[in-house]
């Protein structure tokens, strides 16, 4: 299987290829930037689906016949703030925000919220689709809590104020295998391998 994964957001694309490295499954993996980057695409669907599969149809405009694409969905749902930012966590303090500037957005939200009323959720789907109109979705979910402050330098976006439930350690300082083996981009990638196995 020939798959190309749709972002052009380096991190993601980096844990996405080392999870689907991991499972040793014949599956060719290739970045968009093998087909000259990912185009442009408009994510207003309104939802995690919606989005994926837009970016999913996006990169296979300019994919290969034979090819299948894979795309990431991704956010931050805040029980405080009514599940904000969701779809919208990578804009959140506005179009072409940093990471530093949605995280400092999040911490000023929260900034009179409780320790026990910090709960949160990343959500992550991904869209699975080829040029003959096969399209399957995996998702997958990480619960935990919003710190107060930003611990450890590794991962990205919100991982530097986000601590999975049964750790004590923020995702960022937490090492790149553990948060693979837990995190909502873990588990939903842990679907679509196990579609891969079914499908062989
Ligand atoms: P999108 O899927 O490209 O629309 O953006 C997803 C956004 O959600 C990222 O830019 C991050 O802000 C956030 N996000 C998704 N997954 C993670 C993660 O694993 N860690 C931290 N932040 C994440």
């Amino acid at each position: 299987m020939k798959l190309y994964l749709a972002t052009g957001n380096a991190k993601k694309l980096k844990e996405l290829q080392a999870i689907i490295a991991e499972a040793a499954l014949p599956v060719e993996v290739e970045s968009a930037a093998a087909l000259g980057g990912m185009p442009e695409v408009v994510e207003d669907a309104g939802t995690f689906p919606g989005n994926a599969l837009k970016k999913a149809k996006g990169l296979l405009e300019i994919a290969p016949e034979d090819a299948w694409v894979l795309a990431d969905d991704s956010g931050l749902c805040v029980d405080a703030l009514g599940g904000a930012p969701g779809v919208y966590s990578a804009r959140y303090a506005g179009e072409n925000a940093s990471d530093e500037e949605n995280v400092e957005k999040l911490l000023r939200e929260l900034d009179t919220i409780e320790e026990m009323n910090r709960q949160a959720a990343f959500v992550c789907v991904l869209a699975l689709a080829n040029k003959a109109g096969e399209e399957h979705f995996f998702e997958g979910k990480c619960s935990g809590e919003i710190t107060h402050e930003l611990y450890g330098e590794g991962g990205f976006g919100y991982d530097p104020v986000f601590v999975p439930q049964g750790q004590e350690m923020t995702f960022a300082a937490l090492p790149a295998e553990v948060k693979a083996g837990m995190s909502h981009r873990g588990e939903a990638l842990g679907k679509f391998l196990d579609w891969v196995k079914g499908m062989r």
